[in-house]
This record gives C-alpha cells, sequence and structure tokens, in this order.
C-alpha cells in the first residue's frame, strides 16, 4: 500500500472500482452539507500547481473542505519558487510543516514521483507532464460507469492532441484494465503510430473512428506544447472538430466527453458541447467525488 497516488498504472481493476464505489457515496455527500462526513478533520492539504488550472485545482481544495480538511493553496507565480527554490526544497519545506496531502501538478514528467521519495505526506498526482493525469482518469471511469453501468467490451474513442494528452495516457491504460476497446484518433503531427504500444487502436479517419462509439472524448488542442503541428485552428476544426452530425455516426445513446477546458469550435462545436449527450458538466461534478474518494482511501490503507 503506497502512501501516494501517482498514477492509473499503479492501480489494478479491482482498486478502480473501490475508488467508483466510494466516489458513488461521495457523491451524494456534495450537495448535502449535512451528510458530509468531516473524516480527514485535523488534516492538511496544500494545492502546488507550476501549471495552470481551474478544475483539478478548486476540486481538491473543494474536497478537502468537504471531507473537513485544512486546506491551502501555495500560489507558485508569488512563492520562493520565483527566487530559484527548487521543487524538491519546496516540497520539503512543505512537509516540515506537517502538511499531510500534496497536491502537485508540474509541467515536467516524473515530478511527483520524485518529491514522493523526499516527503511523509501523501503526494497526489495532478498532472505530470505528457505523462499522467490519473484523478482525471478517475472521474473519466465514474463518469463513464454512471452512464453506462460497465466497461467490457464499450468503444471508447478519443480524439485529438494524443501525443501531448496525459488525459489519453491515464484513460487507455485504465480503460484496458477495466474490459474497454479505446480507439485514439488525430492528425498525424498529433497522434504516432506508436502509441498503439498504449493498446489502443490508431485510426486517422475520424469517421471510422465515431462510428459504433458508445463513449466520444474529445481532448483540448494544447497550444502551450506544440506549434506548427497543424496549419492554423481553422484547419484542424474543419478536419478534426467534431460536430453535431458527425456525432450521429456513434452509437445512438453515446456520450460525449472532454476533460475541459474546451476550446469551443475548434475540439468541439458549441452546439455539441451544450447538447443533451453531453456529460462534460457531470465530469467536473465527479471529480470531486473522486476526489474525496482518493483522499479518504489514502488516509485508511483502501488501495
Ligand atoms: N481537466 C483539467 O485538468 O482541467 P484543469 O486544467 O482546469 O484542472
Amino acid at each position: 500500500m503506497s502512501k501516494d497516488f501517482l498514477g492509473i498504472k499503479d492501480l489494478d481493476k479491482n482498486a478502480i472500482m473501490t475508488i467508483i464505489e466510494l466516489a458513488k457515496q461521495k457523491k451524494q455527500e456534495i450537495f448535502n452539507n449535512s451528510f458530509r462526513k468531516k473524516i480527514l478533520k485535523d488534516k492538511t492539504l496544500v494545492t502546488l500547481f507550476y501549471e495552470n488550472s481551474t478544475r483539478t485545482k478548486i476540486s481538491f481544495s473543494v474536497a478537502g473542505q468537504y471531507t473537513g480538511m485544512n486546506v491551502s493553496d501555495l500560489d507558485v507565480a508569488t512563492s520562493s519558487v520565483q527566487k530559484g527554490e527548487s521543487l524538491i526544497d519546496t516540497a520539503v519545506t512543505l512537509d516540515q510543516m506537517g502538511i499531510n496531502y500534496i497536491i502537485l501538478r508540474h509541467q515536467q514528467t516524473g515530478a511527483p514521483h520524485l518529491i514522493s521519495k523526499y516527503v511523509k505526506a501523501s503526494v497526489i498526482n495532478a498532472g505530470d507532464g505528457s505523462n499522467e493525469h490519473p484523478t482525471q482518469a478517475l472521474l473519466d471511469f465514474f463518469t463513464i460507469y454512471e452512464k453506462k453501468s460497465s466497461f467490457k467490451g464499450l468503444n471508447v474513442t478519443i480524439i485529438g492532441d494524443i501525443n501531448n494528452s496525459r488525459v489519453a495516457r491515464s484513460n487507455v491504460i485504465g480503460l484496458k484494465k477495466l474490459g474497454a476497446n479505446v480507439t485514439f484518433s488525430g492528425p498525424t503531427t498529433l497522434l504516432s503510430k506508436g502509441m498503439e504500444v498504449l493498446g489502443a487502436k490508431v485510426s486517422y479517419d475520424l469517421k471510422d473512428a465515431i462510428r459504433n462509439a458508445d463513449v466520444i472524448m474529445g481532448l483540448r488542442v494544447q497550444l502551450e506544447r506544440q506549434s506548427g503541428m497543424f496549419p492554423s485552428l481553422r484547419e484542424y476544426a474543419n478536419i478534426y472538430g467534431i460536430s453535431s452530425d458527425l456525432f450521429t455516426l456513434a452509437q445512438k445513446e453515446a456520450i460525449l466527453m472532454h476533460p475541459a477546458p474546451v476550446n469551443r469550435g475548434v475540439e468541439l462545436t458549441s452546439e455539441l458541447v451544450d447538447s443533451s449527450a453531453s456529460v462534460i458538466n457531470d465530469q467536473v461534478t465527479n471529480g470531486v467525488a473522486v476526489r474525496m474518494a482518493i483522499l479518504e482511501l489514502l488516509q485508511f490503507g483502501g488501495f
């Protein structure tokens, strides 16, 4: 049993299902203040984000507060990181204050794994470079399970900037363990054939990839991680943007997912984002529930 949660790689199918089942309970607590169990009262959580975030950072803060914790955010932009303090020294400094959880997002692959060796606190990976975003994948699994009841034989198509996507990596690793079929689709410059090694089928034909899918997951075009990979956003939207018309090729009850933030009109049309097939807002709520479950399980040795 690890003190940390660093990647979907480290979870087996049973551990994933344990988190989903506990998240189901936690979801009931979210909108019922009196029902929230302050199970982590007197514990302390710090968010340490070297990259921008709305959903992950705030949902960890909220999950910490809902479970009774003291929560602080270390604002990297105004911290001693700007004076040149290293990641390890920053983490050790927090650890010396008796922090119980460090939630780290960092642009460098392996950053959470590195600091976990230096601190007593539980380290949770909130996204490391293009490696993993494990809590995002878990909220995605919970959302799929809520809507589809099972993963076995489910066709999940993930579309867009796959090479740069830690969300795609964590999702394919977990979805394969859960018994789903995963297809990656996107332009050749954003989707290397070698990504098949992760267990997904690679298709450069968008219509083919969408046809018969039960779950369509669009990914944000990560302009901050690459340049010159396609001529223009308009061109990307014309060729790989998902519209309501394209979506009709999927299964009748297919759902639309996206980790967000969405570049409306680029990877998804606005009409599709706001359609009844979209579960993007459910993903946000489920993110709080999943993070509450992970915080609790790490404290009480659940996975
Ligand atoms: N999905 C996700 O990680 O969103 P944020 O960057 O807003 O945390």
